[in-house]
C-alpha cells in the first residue's frame, strides 16, 4: 500500500472512485464526488491523499478548511473519505486518515473535524464531547480530534465546495 498526495491526472479516477463508494450508502446525498472538485476549483482542497495497491487507486481522503461560529482558526474537515468496494475493511482507511493527521499536524493544524459513524472514527482517535454542533443533528455524529489547542465550541461549517 501505498499512501500519496493526487496529482492532476488522478481527478477521474477520483471522482469515480468516490461516486461508486458512496452510492450504496443510504446516508450519501449523492454529491460527494462533485464535492471533491468544488473543493479543488475553490482552492480548499488542503489535502488530498489517494491509497494505491498494484498501481491502482483503492481508497482517497480530502481535508478542507471550516469555520468553528464563523472562525477559521486552524481546523479542517474530513472527508469525502471512499475505499473501493473490494477493498474495505482492509486498513486503507485507517491509513489514509493516520497520514492525512500526521501531515496536517506538521503543517500546524489545531485539529480536524468531521460528520460520521463513531464507530469507525472513534478508532481513528475521533471524539465527540458534545461541544461541536452541526445544525440540529446528534452530536454524536459530530466528531473532532484536536492536534493542539482547546477543544473546540460551536457551530460547524463546512468549506463552501460541500454546498454543490
Ligand atoms: C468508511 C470507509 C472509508 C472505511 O474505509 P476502510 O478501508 O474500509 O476502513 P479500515 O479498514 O481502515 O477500517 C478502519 C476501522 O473502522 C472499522 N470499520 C470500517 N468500516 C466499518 C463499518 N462499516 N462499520 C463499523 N466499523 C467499521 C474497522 O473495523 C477498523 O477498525 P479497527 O482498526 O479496530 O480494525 C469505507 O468503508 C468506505 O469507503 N465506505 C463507503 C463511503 C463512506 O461511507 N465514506 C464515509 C462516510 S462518513
Amino acid at each position: 500500500m501505498k499512501i500519496r498526495g493526487e496529482l492532476p491526472a488522478d481527478d477521474a479516477a477520483i471522482h469515480e472512485l468516490t461516486r461508486v463508494a458512496f452510492e450504496p450508502m443510504p446516508f450519501s446525498s449523492g454529491t460527494e464526488a462533485p464535492i471533491i472538485r468544488a473543493l479543488r476549483a475553490a482552492g480548499d482542497l488542503t489535502l488530498s491523499l489517494v491509497a494505491e495497491d498494484d498501481g491502482a487507486i483503492v481508497g482517497h481522503i480530502a481535508f478542507s478548511p471550516v469555520s468553528i461560529d464563523g472562525v477559521h482558526a486552524g481546523w479542517f474537515g474530513l472527508g469525502p473519505i471512499s475505499v473501493r468496494a473490494d477493498r474495505q475493511r482492509q486498513g486503507f482507511g485507517k491509513a489514509l486518515i493516520a497520514r492525512g493527521l500526521e501531515l496536517l499536524r506538521e503543517q500546524g493544524a489545531a485539529g480536524v473535524a468531521l460528520i460520521g459513524n463513531p464507530d469507525i472514527y472513534g478508532r481513528a482517535g475521533f471524539e465527540s464531547d458534545g461541544l461541536l454542533a452541526y445544525g440540529d443533528l446528534d452530536r454524536r455524529f459530530v466528531q473532532r480530534l484536536v492536534l493542539s489547542g482547546p477543544p473546540p465550541r460551536g457551530e460547524l461549517k463546512f468549506a463552501p465546495g460541500f454546498d454543490v
